[in-house]
């Protein structure tokens, strides 16, 4: 069976006080469950080493809850005023980095050269990509869906190696639904995400079938469960309602 995960992605929300709060909030939710997927929390850059060390080895003594980041430079070192390494990322314990968010693509206008670059960094670096694909309203509008996400896979993960695209996760979000509070159906997702396996299945053959791929996109405690229930949906990249220890707890328990 593929592993199920579910991932916090916190964009620039919380101070650090915040967050360390919303941990130990999670943290208390989560002390007795029994939790079938991984989960994940990818607070901004600030927050993660102070974050790194209640959920590494928390104080219940098990690593309940994973670290990931929601961005890395595509450069290993050097003069890149601004600029998180991976390698950085690694050293305060991420397992997983979040590569090609649409909000990164739009605004820091990264592209498919760059986000191959720093996919390759995150994997050099021993940890796992998350890496976001999902078509704009415009263009699912004038039935480009699959040809936008195809490009975007190509553009990117067809330049992997199979052992290193065996190690990557996708998340599939259509930007039309990212804290718009518009979920594509379970249906909707589960034809994306077929697509999207079968688009990674062309290139690298079966491995595709271990490969999570993620559904975000104004997921909640009201739709998790049903869109976690489709065969192809493995899990999801959580943004607003991982703001809510609570409602994140239930959307990790929707399996
Ligand atoms: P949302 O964001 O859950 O607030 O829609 C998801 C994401 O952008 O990862």
């Amino acid at each position: 069976m593929r592993r199920k995960i579910v991932a916090g992605n916190w964009k620039m929300n919380t101070t650090v006080p915040e967050g360390e709060m919303l941990v130990r909030e999670l943290l208390e939710m989560l002390k007795d469950a029994n939790p079938v997927c991984e989960i994940v929390v990818c607070p901004p850059s600030t927050h993660l080493y102070p974050v790194g060390k209640m959920t590494v080895a928390d104080y219940y003594g098990k690593e309940q809850i994973k670290l990931g980041a929601q961005n890395c430079s595509e450069f290993v070192s050097g003069a890149y005023t601004g600029e998180v390494s991976a390698l950085m990322l690694r050293s305060l314990s991420c397992k997983y980095v979040i590569i090609g968010h649409s909000e990164r693509r739009e605004y820091f206008r990264e592209a498919d050269d760059s986000l191959f670059h720093k996919v390759s960094r995150v994997l050099e670096n021993g940890m796992t990509p998350v890496f976001c694909v999902g078509e704009k309203l415009e263009e699912r509008e004038n039935n480009r869906e699959y040809e936008v996400v195809a490009g975007q896979i190509k553009e990117v993960l067809y330049r992997l190696k199979g052992a290193d695209m065996e190690k990557t996760v996708i998340a599939y979000e259509p930007v039309w639904a990212i804290g718009t509070g518009r979920t594509a159906t379970s249906d909707q997702a589960e034809e994306m995400h077929a697509f999207i396996r079968k688009i990674i299945a062309d290139k690298f053959g079966g491995l595709s079938e271990q490969i999570p791929i993620l559904y975000g996109g104004s997921c909640k405690p009201s739709n998790a469960r049903e869109l976690f229930s489709k065969p192809d949906v493995d899990g999801g990249l959580i943004g607003g309602a991982s703001l809510s220890a609570s409602d994140f707890t239930q959307i990790i328990n929707s399996f």
